[in-house]
């Protein structure tokens, strides 16, 4: 039997047993194949392909220039490097807001040109129909609500959401509409645990919590900020695993240190 059928690959059906066994989720974003392939083989569940490469790989201040031919460079190379987990890819903003006609067109270039496994998107109410018109695709939609960065602009600030009554009753409403239209999975992103908890015991369907609390069915971090690659970004949310950025530091200073005093290449680096 060739090693591949062993594998045993992450579906959204996957995902949905997993929150009816209690088995909690575990999501973290890639951006390039070497990541890819060395979270895939660690076990994680769900890479998620973020828009937030707009902020940790192109350096923007903010998610919305990404674009989405950029995105499928990203996904493309995530989806070289994984095996077994479930890919999932954002639809950037711009390419689904128009109407449920480029929703699609996003959606269908995502799959086709990436092998991306299923979508996400950023929203409730209003983007219900698009999310139902990919889904009646066949394309897997996971969404977004909370804090939601393409809407930054909207926002002001990247406080906590829904912490009034008023947007917490939104927030319950659209996580219902999203599980109705179709969603496999919800991301909650910096909303009250309490809320959170809420959420995610009226719905079947999984939630990933970014800063939502323990009682969501999985968590998702960015790769950049729970290996310490970022130093900046410190929320109260994140548990930060390495500190990439002084290992690589130290690294490169004493690469720098070997080739300045001759040190490096030795006898055997060399042909
Ligand atoms: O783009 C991203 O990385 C995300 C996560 C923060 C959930 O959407």
């Amino acid at each position: 039997m060739s090693v591949n059928k062993e594998i045993k690959k992450i579906t959204t059906n996957t995902v949905q047993k997993m929150k009816s066994a209690g088995e909690k989720i575990s999501m973290i974003t890639a951006y390039d194949f070497s990541f890819a392939r060395i979270f895939d083989a660690a076990g994680i569940d769900i890479i998620l392909v973020g828009d937030s490469a707009s902020n940790v790989m192109a350096g923007h201040e903010t998610t919305l220039p990404i674009t989405l031919d950029q995105m499928i460079y990203h996904a493309q190379s995530v989806v070289r490097g994984v095996e077994r987990c479930l890919v999932v890819v954002d639809l950037p903003f711009g390419s689904y807001q128009g109407n449920s006609k480029e929703a699609l067109n996003s959606a269908i270039r995502i799959m086709k040109e990436t092998g991306g496994h299923a979508v996400k998107m950023e929203g409730g109410e209003e983007i219900v129909e698009s999310v139902k018109r990919i889904i009646s695709t066949g394309v897997p939609v996971m969404g977004h609500l909370g804090l939601t960065p393409q809407s930054i602009y909207k926002f002001g600030t990247y406080t906590v959401r829904a912490r009034e009554d008023e947007e917490a009753q939104k927030l319950k409403r659209d996580a219902l509409l999203l599980q109705e239209a179709g969603c496999f999975a919800i991301v909650l992103e910096k909303i009250p645990a309490a809320l959170a908890k809420q959420v995610t015991e009226s719905l079947h369907i999984p939630t990933i919590g970014i800063g939502g609390g323990p009682h969501c069915d999985g968590q998702v971090l960015v790769m950049h900020d729970m290996l310490g690659i970022n130093t900046e970004f410190k929320p109260r949310f994140l548990r930060q695993y390495l500190n990439m950025h002084e290992q690589i530091t130290g690294a490169v200073q004493r690469y720098i240190g070997d080739v300045k005093s001759g040190d490096f290449p030795n006898e055997k680096e060399q042909y």
